[in-house]
């Protein structure tokens, strides 16, 4: 009995620290720095095919016969002949139908599209292709036909296709075809076949299919329901197109905007590292058409409201990759660099320049004569230096960057520059980048981090004690990688709304932030967690993507001191030891009016928490924004998208004439928004 009694004391001890209240003193009046419209962002990159079978809106693979294997997604039957001498002269890859020989056969092919093609009942599509007669034609006609058709191979109907249209082409020369095709049937896997119609030879090139309803309905265009939805994350920048697809894994294979704008028949195939960089989610049929290229990705940007910041390649190839830097052609060499520095030169005349200047007619040419106001520059992505004990290569990122950095400075002083302090937030190569970042002065540096839970939650202060003189941070890609739990769950994304808690209190020196990777296929992942997955017809937001999202749409203008009373001194709630693992910040929204709170409960108990808001008096009620879940490992998907969301409330406020009082009770593991006036 006296066993029992004493067990219960115990757990009575226990649950009264656990309940033990936080008071959080946050003080209104006095703003702090202001919050960069830059704050929160996205970046893209072309990784678990994020253009190409994703946000690009195209449906056929392999449309110009580019890839390596010519007929690498069609399959063709009959009579089909690749050819080499078409009409684009940096794609010149095109198929000829000829006659099967029979009146029975067929000649033809059929394209499978990125993991099936995806169509919805009642939705237009638009089919195009370059084509021309071959020859005179029989009877010395000139006029060619093929049938187009959408097909369900599965079928158990009569007729696999399910829409047909003829296309009469008319032409000895190449000329480009439009029809419109209804989908009556909504399907993931439906594919594209084309039947060559009559005794009459046809080539065709460019074979291309799209929604008429993409984004903006532009023709070139984005996937709706994923440009949309990085519309709805309103961001503030946009970082593209990559990655370490930047830096290609030789220098040929790297990035060249050059070859992404003008007509996208033109545009030359590119390799994509994400096919073979890991063997054990392989994709040899992942290619980059550039389809979706640096026009689009401006003009996407300025569709989203978001600052475009492009990176370029600085000349070294993946260093991942290519470990000896001697070795020749992985790294330019220093006095090789001009065509490098003199395309990062041509990508600010390509965004900003005069219609009148060469690359600003390219923009023109393309449908946007006004300029989009290019403000910053990553030069490198995940470059790094090499000390003594590590090589011994010497500073081979910072000679470089430090000739870009001149010439970009001479001809645009007001461009903001990019640099990086490599791949690790921590470490030797970090120590090494992070002083010289400063000695080059750059604008900003990019940060990377993919780290556990247990880093999450101990580098709640990590901004706290960075240089205030040093150049601006840009977290340009994290996420936090469950041990063993590589995927969406739900505790990841509680840890990084955490984490960003440090990003707001630290808005004087964090002036850009976005986690990566963005966009994931089902189908076609080699990297996750990601912010946002589909397959071919639909898509759902992560947890993470949520906590992007709240942040924001709740982003203030200025940062609001918060502290909580730790003997005499005042201490930051960030987590670390003794604050129970809450993570707080504070922000006031001028356009609003309103004071913004924001708590993280990282820990798995219910912690009862008093907001005390100094000189804020009148309000009665305060706006809240929660998201809580008791499965630290469920995830939203395909199945169940809405599974786990944020949900809006309301909590009284205590108000005298000098504060404004809220006492709340945070679930555990939750993250919490109050927007008080
Ligand atoms: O986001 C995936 C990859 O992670 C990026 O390409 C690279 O920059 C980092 O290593």
């Amino acid at each position: 009995m006296k066993k029992r009694l004493l067990l219960l004391v115990v757990a009575m001890g226990i649950f009264l620290v656990t309940m033990a209240q936080i008071t959080v003193d946050v003080s209104t009046k006095k703003l702090g720095a202001p919050i960069q419209s830059t704050m929160y962002g996205i970046f893209f990159e072309d990784i678990n095919y994020a253009a190409d079978g994703g946000l690009y809106g195209e449906l056929v693979k392999n449309r110009s016969f580019e890839f390596p294997q010519h007929l690498m997604g069609w399959q063709s039957f009959g009579s089909v002949e690749v050819k080499d001498d078409g009409p684009f002269e940096r794609c010149p890859y095109y198929v000829v139908l000829s006659d099967p020989g029979h009146r029975d056969r067929r000649t033809g092919l059929v394209n499978e599209g990125y993991f099936g093609i995806g169509v919805k009942k009642g939705e237009q599509y638009r089919f195009s292709v370059w084509a021309k007669v071959q020859g005179q034609g029989a009877g010395g006609k000139v006029q060619a036909a093929i049938r187009v058709q959408l097909i369900d191979e599965n079928s158990m109907g009569e007729h696999q296709e399910f829409v047909e249209k003829k296309l009469d082409v008319t032409s000895t020369e190449w000329k480009k075809y439009t029809i419109s095709l209804t989908s009556t049937k909504t399907m993931k896997h439906a594919k594209l076949r084309i039947f060559l119609h009559g005794p009459n030879s046809v080539c065709l090139e460019h074979v291309s299919l799209f929604p008429v309803n993409t984004y903006k309905n532009r023709e070139n265009g984005m996937r709706r329901d994923l440009a949309q939805a990085l519309e709805d994350l309103h961001p503030g920048i946009f970082r593209f197109p990559g990655g370490c697809i930047v830096e290609g894994s030789s220098l040929d294979e790297r990035y060249q905007w050059k070859n992404s704008v003008g007509p996208v028949e033109n545009r030359p195939l590119n390799h994509n590292r994400w096919e073979y960089t890991f063997d054990f989610r392989y994709f040899p049929d992942y290619y980059q058409s550039y389809g979706l290229g640096f026009f689009e990705f401006f003009q996407l940007a300025e569709d989203i409201g978001a600052e475009p910041l492009p990176v370029i390649s600085c000349g070294l190839s993946c260093q991942f990759q290519n470990p000896d830097p001697t070795k020749p052609g992985v790294h330019v060499a220093l006095d090789d660099l001009g065509p490098y520095i003199q395309d990062a030169l041509d990508l600010v005349e390509f965004a900003n320049g005069d219609v009148t200047t060469k690359w600003g007619k390219v923009r023109a040419d393309m449908g946007h004569p006004e300029p989009f106001n290019l403000k910053y520059l990553g030069v490198g992505n995940e470059q790094w230096d090499y000390d003594e004990a590590h090589g011994g290569y010497g500073p081979v990122f910072t000679e470089r960057l430090k000739k870009f950095s001149d010439a970009l400075r001479a001809k645009y002083p007001t461009l903001k520059l990019i640099g990086t302090t490599g791949p690790n937030s921590e470490g030797w190569d970090f120590d090494l980048l992070q002083p010289r970042m400063k000695e080059l002065k750059v604008d900003l540096y990019d940060e990377h981090y993919y780290r556990d839970e247990q880093w999450f939650l101990s580098h709640g202060l990590r901004y706290d004690s960075y240089d205030r003189k040093g150049p601006k941070v840009f977290a340009g890609e994290y996420a936090c990688h469950g041990k063993g739990k590589k995927w969406n769950h739900y505790e990841a994304a509680i840890l990084e709304a955490a984490h960003m808690t440090g990003f707001e209190r630290n808005a004087d020196i964090v002036h850009m932030t976005t986690p990566a990777p963005l966009f994931a296929h089902v189908d076609g992942w080699q990297w996750r967690p990601d912010q946002i997955w589909y397959d071919q017809t639909q898509m759902f937001k992560t947890v993470s993507y949520y906590v992007q999202q709240l942040y924001a749409t709740n982003k203030g203008t200025h940062v609001l001191s918060l502290t909580t009373p730790a003997g005499k001194k005042s201490v930051p709630v960030a987590g670390q030891e003794g604050q129970k693992g809450l993570f707080a910040s504070a922000c006031f929204d001028k356009d609003a009016g309103e004071v913004v709170v924001k708590v993280v409960n990282t820990s798995k108990q219910p912690q009862p928490i008093t907001l005390n808001l100094k000189d804020l008096s009148g309000a009665t009620t305060a706006q809240t924004i929660t998201l809580s879940h008791k499965g630290m490992d469920d995830e939203n998907s395909i199945q169940r998208p809405e599974l786990i969301t944020p949900k809006k409330g309301t909590i009284a406020v205590e108000a005298d004439k000098k504060r404004s009082v809220i006492n709340d009770q945070l679930p555990a593991m939750s993250f919490r928004i109050y927007r008080i006036k």
